[in-house]
This record gives C-alpha cells, structure tokens and sequence, in this order.
C-alpha cells in the first residue's frame, strides 16, 4: 500500500533517477527466512527504499531484537516510511551506502539501485573510495548494483549469510568477471535464483533479475540453481533452500566464461556447442527508429498525395510489426503493402523549405506533435535518425517462435524490430546466418536470452540479441552459400519447410 501510494505520488523520473523498483513481498520473504537462517545480532539494507525487508524480517521474527541498519540516500522515499514508524530496532541512515565507512553484519539483504555508474552523480569521488576500503580494483563496473555488492561482501562477518537481487547481465559482463571469480573463491555462493515468468513478479523491473544467496562459511563448492515459474510457487515455498532443480559444481562455472548461457542450458533440452561466438562477432543488432510519433511520421499513399509529398521528403519503412508476415520480405512485398494504402513510407525531410513539407509540419504541430516526450528533444523535432535498410530483422517482442525476417526491401524500420547491422564477417554470412536464426536449434539458443514478460510473451532488447551465441566462422564454412540461398527460397513460400531445411543445416553444425 505504501508502494502505491510512494509511485502514485512520485513521478517516474525521480524513481528513475534513483533507481528505486520495489521488491515484492514474497519475494522479500523468501531472501529474509535465508538470512534469518543462524540468528543473526544484526542486519544491514544498503538501499532500503520503503523498508520491505525490515518488514519482513519483523513479521518472521516478531519479538526478537535484531539490530537492523539500513542505508537510504534519498530523502523523499524516507519520509513515506518514516511517517508512522518508530522502531526502537532499526536505524535507517540517510545517506549513501557507498560513502559509509566499514561495517561489520550477519547478515545482509539487498535490493541494490540499477543504474549505469555514468548516471551516478557522485562517481568519481565514490570509485576511489571504495577501491579504499576493500583494497579491490573497481575498473569497468559499470552498473552501481555490482559496486554494492562488492562492498556488502566484504562487511559480511564469518558465517554471515545475504541475499542479494542482482541484474541477470552482471553473470555476463566484463565487470562481473571478478565479483564471481571471489564468489567462487570465498566460496560465498550458495544458490542462485532465477525468474522464468519475471514480469509476473517482477512488474516494474526494467532488466532480467536474479537473486544471490550466500554465506560466509568457505564451506562447499557447488551452487544451487533455482528457477520459479510464478506467484503461486513462491506462496507455496517454506524453504527457499530445500527448492532447486539442479546443482552445479563451482568447477563448471568458470568465473571467466559467462553464466547465462550455462545455467539456462540446464533448462533447455539444446545443449550449445562449446566453440560458438556471440552474434556480436558479425554485427550489431540496433534498435529501430523511434519517432516519438508514429501516427504523423508514418505515411500511407493516400496521405502521402494528399499532402503532396515528394519522393525527397519520404521514406520507405516498416512501422507496424503486423506489416511484415513471412520470414522473407521483398520489394514486391512492399509495393502490395504500399498500393494496399498502409503506412510504409516515413517521413525523412530533407528539403526543409518545400511548402508541402512546411504544410504536413504545421498540421503536425497542430496536433501537439511537436511537444512530445521524444519529439521535444529533438533539433528540429521532425528529423528522424538516418539509417540504412537491415538485411535481417528481428520482432522485439514475441509469442512463440522468434520472428526473424530477411529483408530484401529497401524499407528501414520502427522499433516494432530490431535491425541487424553486419560488419564485414557479418555481410559475408548474411544468409547462413538467417537459416541459423531461422531454425529451431537457432531460436531456442536465443530464446536462453530472452525476458520473459508472463504470458508466454518475450522480449528482447538488441544487447540480448548481440551476446546471443551462434556458429563460429569455421562452422559456417561447413554450409554452402546455396545451401543457405535455397532456406531462403522456400521461406518465401512456405515457412515450415525452411524451418525444417534450416533445421538439418544447423544440424550439420
Ligand atoms: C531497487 S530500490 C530497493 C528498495 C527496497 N529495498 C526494496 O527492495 O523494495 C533501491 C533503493 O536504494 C536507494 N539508493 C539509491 N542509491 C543509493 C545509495 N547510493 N545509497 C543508499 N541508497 C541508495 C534508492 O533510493 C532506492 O530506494
């Protein structure tokens, strides 16, 4: 309730600014019974935002008096708490974590802030302060949650336990390499959990989560792995530490190689071959154009008459993900589109002064067009970013199979895709590389990094897409061009059947 009342009356860039998304109950329940686990004398939140640990914590032990220190920097979440609380057990300071001395606790539990270090506005001073105080190197970390995790480890006293939310992404980053390499050495970490419907329980988070649980024991070499599916399994759970469905050996998680790929192997029935790069290696998959506007910059041919707008002023682009149905889109695809009078044409203005582009403006602005979230940032607000047309697409968000598309059309697109971008490698394999995202093989390797949104719907964001795992340039060698051209082929016609060749060619892989 608090919760509601705090967002209602906060406005999102505040939150934003902060990095303030709330733990649900439950969840803040299953991290408290962890490290309640050996009676700990006193506990630590770096980052208590509306205290649902702390709350927790009271509601499993009531009458005992554990000495709870939570850390909270900004004042206005503070007030909301405090309005009605006076706990003779807790001291909530009112600062940032990162900037306190040394502390010393049993247990710690923590939902740190995310956000990239850039935005922290105090991170120089902080940096080296840290580095100070727990004499590590802090070089490349750049999402403030690891910065916390790092100092939180070190003020965890001997058998000490703590549960620790963390972005997925840090199992996979440079910076993450040498957090997990003295989890693995302290042998701190004890059970990992992750979220297969996130969006079902997490509704506010901006990025794929996942919760550490540790205890300063340096006993055992192996990590609990846990996946929850939904609400109701966590209601049902008295014992977050009795639920796993695999255990790993700390000797198959290398802390050098990243994790995703090998704890979302475990639940795949795909197993991945060990020498496959990242998509990276061949180009970039980029976001598609955001206008802030779809409604006035996307153009039919009718309105493009009506407002007598050149050829110089326009251009071809997808806008609506339903334009696009089959996995191979070409020009002739386009020009049906098009003489069907859907909005596949952009506005692009390069002639500035002419009168009908002055006109279609002014309607624009009319409309308020002008003033909106996107639009006002921008110099002038109707100048879209230029791009070229991607030889492959990918649906951002999906139910089921991923829609990946090769295009062949010279349309660039909205954010309804993602554009693939090759450099050299990339261009040379262009085709092999479809058949790979087309196949089943292919699709289930990606999906490993997909969000989940509940509901059977995915998503995923062109970063998830870039550290996605396929064939090396030698194992592409094993397939021919035509081969790859023949997939192509079918998939203008009939999808199943070049799902099922692209199928046997991964296969060959
Ligand atoms: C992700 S929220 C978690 C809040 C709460 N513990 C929960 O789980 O619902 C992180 C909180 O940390 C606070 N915060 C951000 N930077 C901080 C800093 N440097 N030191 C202490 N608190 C900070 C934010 O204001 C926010 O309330």
């Amino acid at each position: 309730m608090l919760e509601a009342k705090y967002t209602s009356e906060t406005p999102l860039s505040h939150r934003k600014d902060y990095g303030q998304f709330f733990t649900p109950a439950p969840v803040a329940r299953l991290m408290a019974e962890w490290v309640l686990k050996d009676n700990p004398k006193t506990l630590l939140d770096p980052a208590f935002g509306l205290g649902v640990f702390y709350d927790e914590i009271k509601k499993i032990k009531p009458g005992n008096h554990i000495l709870f220190t939570g850390y909270e920097i900004d004042k206005r979440i503070l007030n909301y708490y405090g309005a009605d609380n006076d706990h003779s057990d807790l001291t909530v300071i009112n600062n940032d974590y990162l900037e306190s001395d040394m502390g010393a606790y049993d247990g710690i539990i923590c939902n740190p802030p995310y956000m990239r270090f850039q935005k922290f506005l105090n991170r120089h001073k902080v940096l080296s302060t840290i580095e100070e105080k727990t004499k590590k190197k802090l070089v490349g970390y750049s999402n403030i949650s690891s910065v916390f995790l790092v100092k939180a480890m070190q003020e965890l006293n001997h058998n000490g336990r703590m549960a620790f939310i963390m972005p997925f992404e840090f199992f996979n980053t440079g910076y993450g390499k040498e957090i997990k390499k003295n989890l693995l050495e302290e042998r701190l970490l004890k059970q990992i959990i992750i979220f297969s419907n996130e969006k079902d329980i997490f509704p506010d988070a901006t990025t794929t989560i996942c919760i550490l649980l540790c205890r300063k024991d340096h006993k055992e070499d192996s990590v609990k792995i846990t996946s929850i599916e939904n609400k109701s399994e966590i209601d049902n759970l008295h014992d977050i530490n009795d639920f796993c469905q695999h255990v790993i050996k700390y000797s198959d998680l290398p802390y050098n190689k990243k994790w995703t790929p090998i704890i979302s192997a475990l639940y795949s029935s795909h197993k991945i071959p060990e020498d496959f790069c990242n998509i990276s290696l061949y180009g970039a998959f980029k976001r598609g154009i955001a206008t802030g506007a779809n409604g006035f910059f996307a153009l039919t041919k009718s309105r493009i008459k009506e407002f007598q707008l050149g050829e110089n002023n326009i251009c071809k682009c997808i806008t609506k993900s339903q334009q696009i149905r089959k996995p191979v889109f070409t020009e002739d695809d386009f020009t049906e589109l098009y003489n069907d009078d859907k909005p596949v044409y952009c506005l692009d203005v390069k002639d500035h002064n002419s009168p009908s582009v002055r006109n279609y403006i002014k309607t624009g602005e009319h409309s308020e067009m002008h003033k909106r979230y996107l639009t006002k940032t921008r110099n002038p607000w109707y100048k879209i970013e230029h791009r070229h047309p991607a030889p492959i697409l990918f649906g951002v968000f999906n139910r089921g199979r991923l829609k990946v598309v090769r295009n062949y059309s010279e349309a660039i697109n909205f954010t309804c895709f993602h554009s693939f971008y090759p450099n050299l490698f990339g261009a040379e394999n262009i085709n092999k590389l479809f058949a790979y995202f087309l196949s089943d093989r292919g699709q289930a390797i990606i999906k490993m990094n997909k969000r989940s949104y509940g509901n059977k719907l995915d998503k995923l964001e062109p970063g998830d897409l870039n550290d996605c795992l396929c064939p090396n340039q030698k194992q592409m060698k094993t397939l021919t061009e035509q081969e790859a051209a023949n997939v192509i082929e079918t998939a203008k016609s009939d999808e199943e059947a070049a799902i099922h060749k692209s199928n046997e060619l991964v296969d060959k892989i």
